[in-house]
């Protein structure tokens, strides 16, 4: 059976983007096991002094790590080995201040390593290794962004991201206008559960 990872970061109460979720994983059920990286409790690891060197040493200068540095990496490559073993990738979070909440993005920059999973030729041409992966990404919004509005930066955002690791293979679900009223909110969380099956139906 196939494997999802569902990477979450949801600490509203009243969140939208859970009740995407929560339509995803009832749809997904039995389709697929799941792997739950929740960043609510088990918040991503960000650099210090010794892991960023670590990163150093091995991304750009080709080392292998020992000792402390060896050590240092650890929580993120946990990460990294995480994503790498399963087919399908899952993220789900707010919209805060116009981008993914930032544990989002720390978990972001804990996996987008060079050395592991954005590897560099000789020609110095990055490739990345997930290449077989898909992904979905849910976020809900208190206001509605439409295409080539200067706000909508997380589908541009998470379109560099996933594609430096190799996915290409992506399905934006938003749903917009929470802040707007719940018929507004109702609406749009109709249009987005509809678009959550069509991936079910499409990838499982
Ligand atoms: C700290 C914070 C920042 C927010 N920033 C934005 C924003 O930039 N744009 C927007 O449309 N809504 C913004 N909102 C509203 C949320 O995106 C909205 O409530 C959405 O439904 C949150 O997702 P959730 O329901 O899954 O928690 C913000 C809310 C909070 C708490």
């Amino acid at each position: 059976m196939s494997k999802t990872l569902v990477v979450s970061y949801l600490p509203n109460a009243y969140s939208v983007t859970k009740k995407t979720l929560d339509h995803f994983l009832a749809k997904a059920q039995g389709k697929t096991t799941i792997v739950h990286r929740d960043l609510v409790k088990n918040a991503p690891p960000s650099y210090d002094e010794t892991s960023m060197t670590a990163y150093q040493m091995r991304g750009f200068m080709g080392k292998t790590l020992t000792g402390e540095h060896s050590e240092a990496i650890k929580p993120f490559d946990i990460l990294i080995d995480e994503i790498a073993g399963v087919n399908t990738v899952v993220f789900a979070f707010p919209t805060h201040n116009w981008s993914e909440p930032g544990v989002v993005k720390t978990y972001i920059d804990a996996i987008l390593q060079a050395g592991r999973l954005i590897m560099y030729d000789a020609e110095g041409k990055s490739h990345g290794q997930l290449k077989d992966h898909k992904a979905v990404v849910m976020f809900a919004s208190g206001g509605i962004y439409d295409e080539g509005n200067p706000r909508r930066t997380i589908q541009a955002a998470f379109t560099f991201y996933l594609n430096a690791i190799g996915i290409t293979d992506i399905k934006f679900v938003p749903v917009g206008g929470t802040l707007m009223g719940p018929e507004v909110t109702e609406k749009n969380l109709a249009a987005a559960k509809a678009e959550v099956d069509s991936v079910v139906k499409a990838w499982y």
